[in-house]
């Protein structure tokens, strides 16, 4: 009764604060088992659809899932023929909490592979989780055989320069941000340039709001900004 009356008195509006910032591996830990390996929002939905427009057939390759999470491109690589999916990353909650049979826990600086092991890499929402993407990309080139390529997607720089951040509500309700580096086009050709990797393609798809989760083929007035940046590396 008191409360209801201070609140209908004194109005309580909550100081503007910024999100607390968690390191990848701690919102990881704490987010793994609400992270089911499918699209499970609209921005990865936009995501996927613009990783398998660049992707190339898989069958009877080797797949690395670069920072796999709960193996979203692993079981995809699955479907599509691949003969052997290795995962790496570096949360051992998010690798506890996935169904590919091979898998280690390690960073995508250092990546527990030998020098052209790989005929496919896919890398999905992952690199702007690490601040060192030359190193990052160096190893990419090194453990893909040649002939081969890799797929990145990233959180568009754009968005996170205008403001966005990468959140997820954790299960105590607390809404927290991952830590996130974000990498524009120039350091992406810089450190492909330096691990002799060209960049063939690039897409920058854009949410359209319309049909919520869709590529729009133009930016609208509502979706100027592209939302995330997808790359394919090849392995001259
Ligand atoms: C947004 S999730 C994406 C998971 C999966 N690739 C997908 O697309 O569904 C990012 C993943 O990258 C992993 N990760 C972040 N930084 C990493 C690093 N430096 N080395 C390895 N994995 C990393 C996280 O643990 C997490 O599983």
């Amino acid at each position: 009764m008191l409360t209801q009356l201070l609140r209908r008195l004194l109005p309580f509006r909550p100081p503007k604060r910024e999100l607390h910032t968690l390191t990848s591996v701690d919102a990881y830990a704490r987010w793994a088992t609400s992270y089911p390996p499918n699209a499970h929002n609209a921005l990865m939905q936009v995501e996927e659809r613009a990783m398998l427009s660049l992707m190339l057939p898989l069958d009877g390759k080797t797949v690395l899932d670069l920072a796999c999470g709960t193996g979203r491109y692993g079981l995809l690589a699955w479907d599509r023929g691949a003969k052997m999916v290795i995962g790496v990353d570096n949360s051992p909650d998010m690798l506890r909490a996935n169904s590919l049979s091979c898998k280690v826990l390690a960073g995508v600086t250092a990546i527990p592979l030998p020098v052209d092991s790989v005929d496919v890499i896919l890398c999905g929402l992952a690199l702007g989780h690490e601040k060192q993407l030359d190193v990052a990309l160096a190893e990419i080139g090194r453990v893909l055989r040649k002939g081969g390529y890799a797929l990145v997607s990233d959180f568009h720089p754009f968005m996170f320069l205008s403001g966005a951040r990468r959140t997820f509500q954790a299960s105590d309700g607390s809404t927290y941000a991952v830590e996130h580096y974000p990498h524009l086009y120039g350091d992406y050709h810089r450190a492909a340039w330096a691990a002799n990797l060209l960049i063939e393609q690039v897409v920058e798809p854009h949410l359209d709001m319309e049909t919520n989760g869709t590529v729009a083929s133009a930016p609208t007035k509502a979706t100027e900004a592209p939302i995330v940046i997808v790359y394919r590396l090849f392995k001259p």
